[in-house]
């Protein structure tokens, strides 16, 4: 018999299943149970003479029966799919028999309501008691609606109690994962809470919007001029109002638990409303619109992909592309971070051009908005930032989740340490993993109260209200981040706070805080900043980043008959080591109509093809080009001779051990490369095709997109989907020069 999740037929584990209430739940769960041969006999009990009519002609049971201990007599395995205010019945009924080792579960929508029932019946729940809530439902019902693939793709959430025994658990996962579903566990409080917040309260606004608007208008006759938003928004108050009225009694405490958070926040709307307070309006509909476009792309994800895929975003570059054209890159990362903290920052209203909306500042900017920061956008590059002032943000509701961008967490450090509210950063799997320490330790010797997770790894707990004491501070390491985090901290710090950096590093906060009218002195490797004064909104224009720029640049490089232009990138010296190296190596980059925008240097930049030689990179240029040393190391394979790279053991710690990362990807193209503690020395020669890991490291799949260029074959490069962190559209834009580079396919 078929597995309806398409994959190897099951052995049937299970001698009879009983499944109890042959509803559209009940039934579909029997029907899919019994053609995935997991067990060899499916039993279904109903009151509802139609129902067991037509079961088994429907092919949903074996047999049907009206008689529930007719239907669980030997049993292994007894699923409940009665309405949850009909189950504590039917378990009186069980608790009276003699069930043997017979599993039981439930489908009920409110899992404390059952778990209560069962307990009253039984005395305590039993260890073989797994309770269960599929998500998953149509607008049919009846055992007429049932669908052997309902739960496929879909949720299931169980929630096993402490004494609930290993083995039961198992056997019900491993029958919804036979039907396609996705099986979580959680506790039973978490998931009524979470089924409060989501399904129920919007069944009782739905219910009650339309009952409002049909009660003051008799006839109904408002309804004619209603269009798509209240179709959309009131859909729900179809549902079955029997099968609801019971939900709200079950769960009643989760649920008034929500109306009242719900019904306080719709208090302060009202009021914004009656006193004509726009900046409250726009920040509550900017943060709800970004929330649930957020919300679309996890649905849209889980649409299109099977569950087990969800991870996998694979690029295919091949060869025989070309790089020719003229094109602009999306805006720099790092200054549309700073945008945001200062924009936000600053009294008045800050716009922003040419901000880059990729995953990483837009996590900034997220961070801001749950701050109480009113940001318009972003739409197009542009973005409207109501500052509130040095002292003005507010406690956010919940951790700060900052995706995959070490920058965010790190600036943010800083300047969160000088705040009166506490608060908590997390990240991605990625971001988990860097080191905070650098950040955490002179914050705490400015007078921060900061908890790092193990190793001085994320999630970092700020204390607030801690009085911060300004410091000369001689940093180890040359980290734009580090010292950003020490001059913004220095916003709140009492009395001077300077940083000396060991290098030049980028000097985007420096330059922009003099943008935004706040004095910072900089003197060779120091930078000093001041407490006491304040920003001022002001224009920002984000110039193209050079570090997207850098994939190009070197395609260009290494592509015979290439001739590219990269449009108003930020050409700001402390970013244009790419430049200086591609150059000593023999690359034609010209730069064209230099000029100055909002502080920062600008240029077009043609790029035309030349044959590179290898050659020992100045540990000068090694700061001034931290990120784009993956793809350099694309032109070093592609060189003529021996690239040798010291000095940058910081590569090891970014979003992946950069080193590490690129020496397994070239060596499995069969490029000779060969890691060192602090570096990379690189043997040009050919690149053949294969298949390459990038770890989830933008900048390494976006350096293979490049690689493939000059290769023999095929580059498959695994785990691309973070390239959205800094070069949302990379794959249009790449192709739009002629590179052949795709989303691999995964239909
Ligand atoms: C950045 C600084 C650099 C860089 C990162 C952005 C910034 O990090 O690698 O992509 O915006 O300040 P480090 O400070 O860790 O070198």
């Amino acid at each position: 018999m078929a597995d309806v999740t398409g994959l190897s037929p099951a052995t049937p584990t299970i001698g009879r299943l009983a499944v109890i209430g042959l509803g559209l739940i009940g039934g579909s769960f029997a029907k899919g149970m019994r053609q995935s041969g997991l067990c060899r006999e499916v039993i279904g009990c109903d009151l509802d003479p139609v129902s067991r009519r037509q079961a088994v002609p429907l092919g949903v049971v074996d047999k049907v029966t009206a008689n529930l201990v007719e239907a669980v007599q030997g049993a292994d395995l007894i699923m409940l799919a009665v309405p949850v205010l009909g189950m504590r019945a039917v378990l009186a009924q069980l608790a009276a028999l003699e069930l043997g080792d017979a599993v039981i579960t439930d489908v009920g929508s409110t899992k404390g309501a059952v778990a209560l029932a069962v307990e009253e019946v039984f005395g305590a729940v039993p260890a073989n008691f797994v309770p269960g809530h599929p998500i998953a439902g149509s607008e049919k019902s009846g055992v007429e609606a049932a669908r052997a693939d309902l739960f496929r793709h879909h949720k299931v959430i169980l929630t096993p109690l402490e004494q609930t025994a290993a083995e039961a658990v198992g056997l019900v996962q491993r029958c919804w994962q036979v039907l396609g579903a996705d099986v979580e566990s959680m506790s039973l409080a978490d998931h009524d809470e979470v089924l409060a917040a989501t399904s129920h309260l919007p069944h009782l606004l739905a219910f009650s919007l339309v009952d409002t608007l049909a009660s003051r208008n008799e006839n109904l006759e408002i309804f004619r001029y209603a269009a798509g938003g209240f179709r959309d928004f009131t859909r729900i108050a179809a549902s079955d109002p029997v099968m609801w009225r019971d939900v709200f009694l079950a769960n009643r405490d989760a649920v008034l638990r929500s109306l009242d958070a719900f019904t306080q926040d719709l208090g302060r709307l009202r009021e914004a409303v009656d006193t004509r307070d726009a900046n409250t309006l726009l920040g509550v509909f900017t943060r709800a619109k970004s929330a649930r476009e957020h919300f679309s792309t996890i649905l849209a994800r889980r649409a299109y992909m099977e569950p087990m895929q969800t991870q996998e975003f694979n690029f295919i570059a091949s060869p025989g592309g070309k790089v020719n054209g003229s094109i602009r890159v999306p805006g720099d990362k790092s200054i549309s971070h700073r945008s945001i903290m200062l924009g936000s920052l600053a009294e008045g209203v800050t716009e922003v051009e040419g901000f880059l909306e990729g995953e990483d500042s837009l996590a900034t900017l997220q961070a801001f908005r749950d701050m109480g920061v009113v940001i318009e956008g972003p739409h197009h590059g542009r973005v409207t930032i109501n500052g509130v002032g040095l002292h003005g943000l507010q406690a956010p509701p919940g951790s700060l989740y900052l995706g995959n961008s070490g920058t965010s967490m790190r600036l943010l450090s800083g300047l969160l340490a000088g705040q009166d509210f506490d608060t908590v950063l997390t990240g991605d799997a990625s971001l988990s993993k860097r080191p905070m320490g650098r950040v955490a330790k002179p914050l705490r010797e400015m007078g921060a109260q900061i908890d790092t997770g193990e190793e001085g790894r994320p999630p970092l707990r700020i204390k607030g209200g801690s009085r911060m004491m300004g410091m000369d501070y001689q940093m180890p390491m040359a980290s734009a981040q580090v010292k950003s985090c020490i001059l913004l901290a220095g916003l709140y710090a009492s009395g001077t706070t300077s940083v000396t950096e060991p290098a030049p590093t980028r000097d985007h906060t420096e330059r922009m805080l003099k943008g935004f009218g706040y004095p910072v002195k900089v003197d060779g490797a120091t930078a000093t900043i001041e407490s006491g004064h304040t920003l001022k909104a002001c224009r920002i224009d984000v110039p193209a980043d050079i570090s997207s720029a850098a994939f190009f640049m070197v395609a260009a490089s290494i592509c015979e008959g290439a001739d590219l232009t990269l449009e108003h990138v930020g050409i700001n010296p402390t970013r244009i080591g790419i430049i200086n190296i591609l150059r000593a190596m023999g690359g034609n980059l010209e730069l064209l109509n230099e000029r100055e925008v909002g502080g920062e240097p600008v240029a077009d930049i043609r790029v035309r093809y030349a044959p590179l030689k290898g050659i020992d990179i100045p540990v000068d240029q090694v700061p001034l080009a931290i990120d784009e040393f993956p793809v350099l190391f694309v032109a070093a394979a592609c060189a003529e001779g021996r690239t040798i790279l010291r000095d940058a053991e910081e590569l090891r710690v970014k979003e992946s051990d950069r080193i590490q990362v690129m020496a397994d990807g070239l060596q499995a193209l069969g490029v000779k490369a060969e890691p060192t503690p602090d570096g990379i020395i690189i043997d040009g020669g050919a690149i053949g095709g294969g298949s390459v890991e990038s770890h989830g490291d933008h900048r390494i799949a976006m350096s293979f997109s490049v690689a493939a260029l000059r290769a023999t074959g095929d580059i498959h490069i695994k785990d691309c989907a973070n390239v959205a962190t800094s070069f949302p559209g990379f794959i249009d834009l790449a192709q739009s020069v002629g590179m052949q580079v795709r989303l691999e396919d995964n239909a």
